[in-house]
């Protein structure tokens, strides 16, 4: 393998997927592209020489066609956490989690681009509560149907380094007294971003991967109360959190979809309706073992 597109590549998953490819020596000398919209805020990947960051808007078939052309392996990676309301996922959902997706499958289909690897999300499903699941759900639906050589990875939220989960929540520990916490008994298994960037590195030249999904969840199920209360204490603000009745965390989530980057929206509110863990335990592929939060968290947490 020669060349590889990282669709989505400047974010969180991507560059631990980058980093995961430029430690390992079977992939020395591979030549990254990245297309980002915003090439200033993903400098930091061009630390690692083989990295190529592309100004380019991937919603666009004929620039995406461009960017097809000489690969050898496509990671899709693009997601979004909030949307503009409507029919039938939302807006920005419908284009990034499902359009999106069609395009890649088309345009990696016409310029002979096999390997497809996909992120979406865990309990991704058709007739999930909410427009991102549902949305996910529908964006995997368009890469199967293409003829493609094709792995899809469903994590459960993701830890680590750069996270904007945990260190959220460290970080409004810092300011807030106490914490008046939506959903506070929705169940999570969170996932080390290097571990999911290992089960996509793996997959990469793994044969037997094509065709599946794979269900990504760290060694432990937690309540997101236990979440909010773990990361403010490791922080070094341990808080009380306050679990709100739903119809208050309703009007909380509607008032913050008025903020730019809405930190809780009433479509997160639905997502938490379905507990975020695998119902078969907590293995990752390929052999892995999944890290457990507590090894991993206080080592970014504590300077939050
Ligand atoms: N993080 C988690 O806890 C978690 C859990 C489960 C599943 N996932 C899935 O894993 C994937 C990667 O997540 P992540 O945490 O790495 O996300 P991220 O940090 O937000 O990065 C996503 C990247 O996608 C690009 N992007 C975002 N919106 C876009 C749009 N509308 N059009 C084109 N490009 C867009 C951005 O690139 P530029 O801004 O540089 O253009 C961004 O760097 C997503 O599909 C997400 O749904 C994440």
């Amino acid at each position: 393998m020669k060349n590889i597109l990282i669709i989505g590549g400047s974010g969180f998953v991507g560059s631990a997927i980058i980093n995961e490819l430029a430690r390992r020596g079977e992939y020395a000398g591979l030549c990254i592209s990245v297309p980002t919209r915003r090439p200033e805020r993903a400098r930091q990947l061009l630390v690692i020489p083989t990295v190529k960051l592309i100004d380019a808007d991937v919603h666009n078939p004929a620039t995406l066609a461009r960017l097809m052309q000489g690969q050898d392996a496509v990671i899709s990676l693009v997601g979004v956490l909030s949307s503009v309301e409507g029919q039938p996922y939302g807006k920005d959902f419908a284009r990034a989690h499902v359009e999106l997706p069609q395009k890649i499958a088309t345009a990696a289909s016409q310029a002979g681009v096999r390997r497809v690897i996909h992120v979406s999300a865990l309990q991704a499903s058709a007739d999930a509560p909410s427009g991102y699941l549902r949305s996910k759900a529908a964006g995997e639906a368009a890469l199967i149907a293409a003829d493609l050589d094709l792995t899809i990875f469903r994590p459960s939220v993701i830890f680590g380094q750069g996270d904007s989960f945990l260190t959220l929540f460290a970080g409004l520990a810092k300011i807030a007294p106490f914490f008046p916490l939506a959903s506070p008994d929705a169940r999570f298994a969170p996932v080390w971003v290097n571990d999911v960037a290992g089960c996509v590195v793996d997959s990469l030249s793994n044969a037997a991967s094509i065709g599946k999904h794979y269900n990504l969840c760290g060694p432990q199920q937690y309540s997101l109360r236990e979440l909010v209360k773990y990361a403010a204490a490791v922080a070094g603000h341990p808080r009380m959190v306050i679990g709100l009745p739903d119809a208050i965390a309703w009007l909380q989530a509607w008032a913050m979809e008025f903020l730019p980057d809405p930190p809780m929206t009433r479509d997160n509110l639905r997502s938490m309706r379905v507990a975020s863990v695998c119902a078969e335990g907590a293995l990752l592929p390929f052999g892995r073992k999944a890290a457990s939060l507590e090894a991993i968290a206080p080592t970014y947490l504590a300077a939050s």
